[in-house]
């Protein structure tokens, strides 16, 4: 029995549900050859931050305006940390259509209502096939309520997708107090899926220096098991397309978080470490599971071990936390 990969993922008809994720994966076209190459049916942009515009404007008109807020470009103090600007991102956008056919989707990290609304369209435009809305946000206002925080970012979920004609996917981190009602609220301002989750960087601090140290590590698997919790709650709820980012190094991750409910899986971490070829490595494990499972298909596997299967979820994820606290035997010495 030969198994179909293939998924419906934001709209997109899929041969297989592997992703490359946000990342400078999609930065250089002999990259995205390969990783087409090796079988990866689209690819998702690194995002367009608002302050990488807002920096680029800034020096262009630097010898004309010396008005600009000392501590925002202090902040951001060199526009050669942003990879791509923005034309250099939507010219990417169209040589990745050009040359391949692959489908992009474009991503947004915006600080201004008008700045989302200007860089989906933009990025539309180029040739994207669907956007995802990156919503990186750590607050740190006291003043500020969960309420009125979650409310700010479905409004700019609602104006972006009125903004466009493409699905809009919204990245999130896992650290809402109540992520099940914040995805309705997603549902309600007419996003059409969810990538689960943005890794939240934290910087450590050099004691001696007094620095604080930005330094970017990769995943491994064991970040997955955050991702299977809230697919497999949200998943029978919700009627978003779900991607897990986060933790897929293996084809047996990936069959894990299809069986949480998700309809694409994007990998970044596995992909730096062990190249663009890595994507072949993670479709031919898949399949080999689902032949020899006899699953006919990536449909029939999807959502089986989610908490469809359970009838009172909370009841459930309690009993995992007890059960999983009294499982340890170490000794202790
Ligand atoms: C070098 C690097 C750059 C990244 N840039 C972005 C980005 O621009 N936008 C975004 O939403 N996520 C970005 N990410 C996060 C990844 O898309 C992904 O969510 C995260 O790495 C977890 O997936 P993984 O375990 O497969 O690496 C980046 C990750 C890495 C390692």
């Amino acid at each position: 029995m030969t198994a179909s990969l293939t998924t419906n993922y934001l709209g997109l008809e899929l041969a297989n549900p592997i992703l490359p994720g946000a990342s400078p994966l999609g930065d250089d076209i002999d990259t995205v050859l390969k990783l087409e190459d090796a079988g990866a049916p689209a690819i998702v942009m690194r995002s367009v931050f608002e302050e990488q515009i807002a920096l680029e404007q800034m020096a262009a008109h630097k010898h004309l305006d010396s008005h600009v807020d000392p501590e925002f470009s202090s902040a951001f103090p060199d526009t050669d940390v942003f990879a791509l600007g923005l034309d250099d991102y939507l010219e990417q956008v169209r040589r990745i259509r050009a040359r391949t056919q692959l489908k992009v989707i474009g991503s947004i990290n915006g600080i201004t209502p008008g700045g989302w609304i200007e860089y989906a369209k933009k990025i539309e435009q180029a040739g994207a096939s669907a956007l995802e809305l990156n919503l990186y946000a750590v607050p740190s206002d006291p003043k500020r309520s969960a309420q009125e925080l979650e409310a700010e970012q479905l409004v700019t979920v609602r104006d972006v997708v009125r903004a466009v004609k493409v699905p809009v996917a919204v990245k999130l981190s896992p650290y809402y107090s109540s992520l099940p009602h914040f995805v309705r609220g997603l549902e309600e301002a007419g996003a059409f899926g969810l990538v689960m989750f943005n890794r939240v960087y934290q910087a450590d601090i050099d004691p001696v220096k007094l620095e604080s140290q930005r330094t970017l590590h990769l995943s491994t698997s064991d970040e997955l098991l955050l991702r299977l919790r809230w697919l497999a709650i949200l998943s029978p709820q919700t009627k978003l397309d779900l991607s897990a980012s986060g933790g897929a190094h293996t084809a047996i991750d990936v069959v894990k978080a299809i069986m949480a409910g998700a309809h694409a899986v994007q990998a970044v971490s596995s992909l730096l470490r062990n190249g663009p070829s890595h994507v072949r490595a993670l479709i031919d494990g898949l399949k080999t599971f689902l032949e020899t499972q006899e699953f006919a298909s990536v449909g029939e596997m999807r959502g089986n071990m989610n908490r469809a299967r359970s009838p009172n979820p909370q009841a459930y994820e309690r009993s995992d936390y007890i059960h999983i606290l009294q499982s340890w035997h170490g000794n202790v010495s």
